[in-house]
């Protein structure tokens, strides 16, 4: 039988522990987010719906995008135990510099459209955490101004080669004047992918007033108000004449550039030069043999080719290959901090973040850039520890197993060559993944997606 007492009233308060209250608006909904997920939520309420599908969105079905997502949840970790590792180290150096943590800020195009901050909160977030911050050819903010929002940390530039030559080169001898250290050439957008999502919204540059974007507004009256009472929205690097994002990409990129011109602007940059947007091994090793400093494995967020090989998958055996010669690097649905040490266990240098950068800024501008990165940076540690490592370089395959789920079927014209030249590379199939067992594939959630018949 229960021995019951009245309540003691000192018993009671002691179980009463209010929080102060934080009159922050901003401050509290950060302070609730606990991942990026999280931050995705609240940008999306806080967001017109053309701005945020843009970022949200990817090309066509979007199956580039949910594949990179999916294989970054179908990992496996194996820890290690009793290592005494009571503090773990998460910086590296990355192409000849410092890097606080194992991931920097992805260039994104438009991203004063996100929320009006834009790239002085991603730089000066970056700066203040240790990280590199990647600027646009498409950026709202020039390169001077995003070395000012980062003057002590490090700037790196993203290329898209123009029609018009000239203008391009301009910008590279501009961000080198300026102290960025390192030229991303993208090279994956010869034309621009199809973002139904921005086609069904009637996204344009700048965003127009529809009655339908009137009446998406009226419960987001912030982001208006930014919007209107800040420097009108401009690309710094571009001369946009308006019109749909296919349409200026289209007109001012050009769909011929080659590796000529790859060896045009290595000659005039002084500093690192990465290739972004590589997405065969075949390419990885003619790039080393080129001589460039790094790779990112990257299918642009989904946003481009959409079905295209998932960077993660591609990832064991690229390093493998061409890891020794080029710094190895990888983007592309990275939402957690253990995606980020799962891909450096499997041997990625540095990680790059687009959306969750973005979905931070848009739900609070400086701030939530800020809350990206503390999330990001925990999950890393506590991955880590978890895993027992004390630092980057002892992450190794070892602790990671790729869980299949879309296994490639052989393709018998490539096997056949393959056979017939012994000590040709083998260039084509996916690395395998270790085939889980029975009960874990069980246990793994359904693909939502179609499979690929399994191989046999
Ligand atoms: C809204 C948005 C704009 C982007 N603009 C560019 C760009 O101008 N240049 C570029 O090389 N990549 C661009 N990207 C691709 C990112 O650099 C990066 O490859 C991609 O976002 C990584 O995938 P994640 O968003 O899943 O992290 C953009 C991505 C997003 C989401």
């Amino acid at each position: 039988m229960v021995q019951r007492q009245f309540p003691n009233p000192r018993e009671l308060a002691e179980l009463m522990r209010f929080k102060k209250p934080t009159f922050d608006a901003k401050r509290r909904r950060l302070d609730a987010a606990l991942t990026i997920a999280d931050l995705r939520a609240i940008a999306k309420r806080r967001t017109p719906k053309a701005p945020f599908d843009y970022t949200d969105g990817a090309a066509e079905g979007e199956l580039s995008l949910a594949r990179a997502r999916q294989a970054f949840e179908d990992i496996e970790f194996h820890p290690g135990i009793l290592r005494n590792v009571p503090e773990v180290d998460t910086s590296r150096e990355v192409l000849g510099g410092p890097t606080a943590l194992p991931f920097g800020i992805a260039p994104t195009g438009f991203t004063r459209m996100m929320q009006t901050e834009g790239e002085v909160a991603g730089a000066g977030a970056a700066g203040a955490a240790g990280i590199p911050f990647t600027l646009s050819t498409m950026g709202t903010t020039s390169i001077e101004d995003v070395r000012a929002a980062n003057p002590n940390g490090r700037n790196w530039f993203q290329l898209y080669v123009m029609r018009d030559r000239d203008r391009s080169y301009e910008l590279v001898h501009r961000a080198a004047a300026a102290g960025f250290d390192t030229l991303f050439f993208t090279v994956d957008t010869p034309v621009a992918g199809a973002r139904l999502r921005d086609t069904r919204n009637g996204f344009s540059i700048p965003p127009q007033l529809t009655p339908g974007t009137v009446i998406n507004a009226l419960p987001r009256p912030a982001w208006w108000v930014d919007f209107l009472t800040t420097p009108k929205l401009e690309f710094a690097s571009l001369q946009s004449t308006g019109g749909t994002v296919g349409e200026l990409i289209d007109g001012m990129f050009d769909p011929t550039i080659g590796w000529n011109d790859l060896d045009t602007i290595r000659a005039m940059w002084p500093g690192k030069i990465v290739v972004k947007g590589v997405q065969t091994l075949a390419d990885a090793k003619e790039l080393a043999s080129r001589g460039v400093d790094g790779i990112v494995l990257s299918n642009h967020g989904g946003r481009q080719l959409d079905r295209a090989p998932i960077p993660f998958h591609l990832l064991p055996e690229v390093a493998r290959e061409v890891g020794g010669d080029l710094e190895v690097h990888l983007d592309t649905g990275i939402m957690s901090g253990a995606d980020i040490v799962a891909s450096v266990a499997l041997g990625a240098r540095f990680t790059l973040i687009g959306r969750a950068y973005l979905y931070g800024l848009m739900a609070g501008g400086r701030e939530g850039v800020d809350k990206t990165i503390e999330i990001l940076s925990k999950q890393v540690v506590r991955t880590m520890k978890l895993l027992e490592v004390q630092t980057l370089d002892e992450l190794g395959p070892q602790h990671v197993t790729q869980l299949a789920r879309l296994t490639p079927i052989a393709r018998p014209m490539q096997d056949a060559a393959e056979s017939a030249s012994s000590t040709a590379p083998k260039t084509v199939r996916a690395p395998r993944a270790t085939k889980p067992t029975a009960a874990k594939a069980a246990a793994a959630k359904p693909a939502a997606k179609p499979r690929t018949a399994a191989k046999s």
